[in-house]
């Protein structure tokens, strides 16, 4: 079998990252699936747009028939599925695309992929693996003096974002146990770092600073989220691809619990002295209480034991180094930044692909 692997979702935040560090540091060829929704930025991937060994394909993990012609032409040994809506809010605001892609669309991606997989010869099917990539969202909300999440933790999830991811864990854990798939699950933490999406708190946060906006706080900004820099993270995906456990939940997390507030506080600190305000005055003075999340999770925590004394693996970065980073990364990348806020990321993709076809090497 090749050395090749399909991932989905490689144009979003985590998958990009992934694709880039797998195709930079030579490990073989990816073939990136992904439906590019409002999430997804070709511009993320620009480094490697004439890599040989990165081949995109626009489209939807729910479109079986694609999958399973891309799985026939590829050969893949593995499919590592990013793909999914990820945002809480718009889960909230609307939650059907939420069913529709990680809940009905990973459905269509295991059914081809288990069509596939029955094909194989022995060692292929052997070697083969389908890595599914979660949250620790789905195992609900802790309180304040509760250990961290460790895999056994039963599922109690909140949101429909966290119910729709569980409910894709579930039909993952299914396929194992019932068809015998190869399958890995991660539950990881909160990721940050470069990419990121500035929707969510940590890139809105340092957008918002810059541009003079209010930094949005949901209610008293004391929930807690555990936090992990986005390389580390591909990091342990890739352990648990080459060393996991077939059919074993490994949760991926930075150790890093801190409170909203303190995250934006410390945003605030960074950019005080890298790009002081004009008017000499802190960012912090930008920090604005908001109306509360609907059915906000208050603290969630991960227990990476099991991957570290099964597999070796432990995060690289401190929150404080991870950070810094971040900070780094979108002061030096002001143009995709605003490329995404303004929207012209799209026109950048039509502009830059439509001659391509749907296919980009
Ligand atoms: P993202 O929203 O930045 O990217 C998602 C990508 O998937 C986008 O490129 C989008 O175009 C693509 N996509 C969406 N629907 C698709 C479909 N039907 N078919 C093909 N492609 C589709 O998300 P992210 O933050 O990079 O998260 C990636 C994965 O990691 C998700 O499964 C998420 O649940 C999980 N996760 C995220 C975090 C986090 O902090 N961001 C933490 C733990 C787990
Ligand atoms: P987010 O980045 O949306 O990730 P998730 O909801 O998956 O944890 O939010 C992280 C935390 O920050 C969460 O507790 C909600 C909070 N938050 C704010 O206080 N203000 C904001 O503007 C956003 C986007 C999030």
């Amino acid at each position: 079998m090749n050395k090749t692997i399909i991932v989905t979702g490689g144009a979003g935040f985590i998958g990009a990252n992934f694709v880039l560090a797998w195709v930079k540091q030579g490990f073989g060829k990816v073939v990136n699936l992904d439906k590019l929704t409002y999430a997804g930025n070709l511009e993320n991937l620009v480094d490697i747009q004439h890599n040989a060994n990165h081949v995109f394909v626009r489209g939807d993990i729910g479109d079986q028939k694609l999958v399973a012609q891309l799985l026939a032409e590829h050969q893949p040994c593995a499919v590592v599925n990013f793909a999914a809506e990820s945002h809480v809010d718009r889960s909230i605001h609307g939650p059907e695309d939420f069913i529709q892609t990680n809940v009905v669309g990973t459905f269509h991606l295991l059914e081809a992929v288990r069509a596939y997989w029955g094909g194989l010869n022995a060692t292929d099917k052997t070697a083969f693996r389908f890595l599914h990539v979660s949250t620790d969202e789905v195992y609900g909300s802790l309180e304040k003096d509760e250990a961290p999440f460790v895999e056994t933790r039963k599922y109690e999830p909140n949101s429909p974002y966290s119910a729709s991811k569980a409910a894709s864990d579930h039909l993952v854990r299914a396929y194992h146990h019932t068809y015998g798939l190869p399958v890995l699950t991660t539950n990881c933490s909160n990721n940050y770092g470069p990419h990121h999406f500035p929707e969510k708190l940590i890139p809105l946060v340092i957008h918002n600073a810059l541009a003079g906006k209010p930094l949005p706080i949901y209610g008293t900004g004391q929930q807690i989220r555990d936090w992990l820099f986005v390389e580390d993270h591909c990091a342990a995906i890739r352990r648990v691809l080459e060393a996991g456990k077939v059919g074993e939940v490994y949760n991926i997390g930075g150790w890093n619990e801190k409170p909203n507030i303190e995250v934006v506080r410390t945003l605030c600190r960074i950019l005080d002295a890298k790009k002081p305000r004009e008017d000499g005055k802190p960012y912090a003075d930008q920090i604005t209480h908001v109306e509360d999340r609907l059915g906000h999770d208050q603290r969630y925590a991960i227990d990476a034991t099991k991957i570290a004394r099964e597999l070796g693996w432990k995060p690289q970065e401190t929150f404080e180094t991870g950070i810094e980073k971040t900070v780094n990364w979108y002061l030096e990348n002001q143009h995709w930044v605003n490329n995404v806020t303004s929207g012209d990321y799209r026109n950048w993709v039509q502009k830059h692909y439509a001659d391509r076809g749907e296919e980009m090497a």
